[in-house]
């Protein structure tokens, strides 16, 4: 198996041997995962996120070719697990007027760049850490989901907010802004493949099933700002509090104050590796799978439970190996691992450090140089670390580049159709949450902003 030294060596040499094709570089001795395609005809302005010339792979060819393609397929595209179904109510985004998906790199920078200009501070364009860095480039403020959602309640100024994330995050951000703002999503199929796994119908028969064995106020609900604002909703309205990566200790201390037992959506690896780390042992955290009675659980594990887990994951998260970090340990003596908390737990425990998208950028930056850093999270996250950095050796633990698909399909002709629709006066992609949703979703996301370690 070609270790990871050996494919940064290769991804070197053939950069060296290649170079005309390439767009950007950083460091002589680091990966470079973005090119111009050698000789593609049809769109040599387009930049593809892989290239084969690195030695490195993609977890899907298709992420190369033409950025409309995974908006197309039936999936969630690239990475995403055989399992994942896009609900059938999932929004669906019209194809963008021809004028935007023939433009080339150029065309769209410039539209881009006088739409926002045009704007000026009415519209504030926020980020997340994983958008490509296409995107990131035109971004007002770029974060986590913490960070973006404390954005967009601290500008009150803005008209609205163009939001380069993801559905949940857009809808999190309507919650959080005041009425008269707008949010709007670039691409509507930008959703969430983890938040998906877990549907209101489903999470209230489960309340449901554990009242009746439980008697009421069963646990504390607890829901990762992955989740649908419905979600949010069920957890303002039970007593429950929304958390994220970034605080989701805080928020589990948080809920032991007012209850015994927590019930954690969607993503069990976050609410597992939380609970492990206060101390709370894995036999009392039984895991719900919705389809099942009980969640597929006995009533006497259901009662020794602290934390019940619901049954998502991250398909992003979810590829990183204990393997990949004992790799990266025996090729690199010295190496720091740093990871997601939404990978598995035996991953999380075998790394030296773990947190938000915000801490890993934090890690970073409070490296000295020399140092190497594995790291366990989306890949455009961890490209742009290493350019920001070629005093550093970073490099992503999977060495099979997948980034996050849903994140990615913020492509620039999205955000240059909606930069210019507002210019225009109109309102495309507007995601909006209202009535009780939004009322009781802000409850659990007011807890959230006021819960402190
Ligand atoms: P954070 O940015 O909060 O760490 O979350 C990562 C993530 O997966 C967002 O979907
Ligand atoms: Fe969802 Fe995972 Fe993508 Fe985050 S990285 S938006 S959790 S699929």
């Amino acid at each position: 198996m070609t270790s990871v030294a050996e494919l940064i060596r290769g991804a070197v040499a053939s950069e060296n041997a290649a170079s005309e094709d390439v767009l950007e570089r950083s460091a002589p001795d680091s990966i470079v995962l973005e090119r111009v395609a050698p000789d593609s005809a049809k769109a040599p302005h387009r930049r593809p996120i892989v290239l084969r010339a690195t030695g490195l792979s993609s977890c899907d060819s298709g992420l190369s070719s033409d950025p409309w393609a995974i908006d197309r397929a039936p999936g969630y595209g690239p990475g995403a697990s055989v399992a994942d179904e896009i609900p059938g109510d999932a929004p669906r985004q019209a194809p963008l007027p021809a004028r935007y998906t023939e433009a080339s790199e150029e065309e769209l920078d410039r539209w881009i760049l006088e739409a926002k200009a045009t704007l000026g501070d009415r519209v504030r364009i926020l980020g997340h850490f994983y958008q490509r860095d296409e995107i990131v480039k035109y971004a007002d403020f770029v974060g986590d989901s913490f960070m973006l959602a404390q954005a967009a309640k601290g500008h009150p100024e803005a008209e609205a907010f163009v939001f380069c994330g993801v559905h949940f995050m857009a809808e999190t951000a309507d919650i959080l802004s005041t009425p008269e703002q707008a949010v709007i999503l670039p691409n509507l199929a930008a959703g969430c493949s983890m938040a998906d796994m877990a549907t209101i119908e489903q999470v209230e028969d489960c309340w449901r099933e554990l009242t009746a064995v439980l008697g009421p106020q069963p646990a504390i609900p607890v829901t990762y700002m992955n989740s649908s604002a419905a979600i949010k909703a069920f957890c303002g309205r039970n007593g429950g509090i929304v958390c994220t990566s970034s605080n989701a200790r805080t928020v589990l201390e948080w809920a032991f104050e007012r209850g015994e037992r927590v019930v954690f959506f969607p993503d069990q690896h976050l609410g597992r590796n939380t609970a492990k780390a206060m101390g709370i042992g894995e036999e009392r955290m039984p895991l719900w799978r919705p389809h099942l009675p009980l969640g597929g659980n006995d009533e006497r594990a259901l009662r020794d439970a602290k934390v019940i887990l619901w049954n998502g994951f991250c398909s992003v998260h979810k590829r990183f190996t204990v393997e990949q970090i004992d790799r990266a340990r025996a090729e690199f003596p010295g190496v720091r691992v740093i990871v997601h908390p939404e990978c598995p737990a035996a991953v999380v425990e075998a790394a030296d450090g773990n947190g938000s998208t915000e801490y890993i950028r934090r890690q970073i930056e409070e490296a000295s140089p020399g140092d190497v850093l594995a790291v366990g999270t989306e890949i455009n996250l961890v490209n742009r670390l290493q350019q920001q950095h070629p005093e550093l050796t970073i490099f992503c633990l999977d060495p099979v580049v997948c980034p996050c698909s849903t994140m990615y399909r913020i492509h620039p002709a999205y955000l240059a159709w909606t930069l210019e629709s507002l210019v225009a006066g109109e309102t495309p992609n507007r995601i909006r949450v209202s009535g009780d949703v939004a009322t009781e979703s802000r409850v659990a996301l007011e807890r959230m902003l006021a819960a402190k370690p």
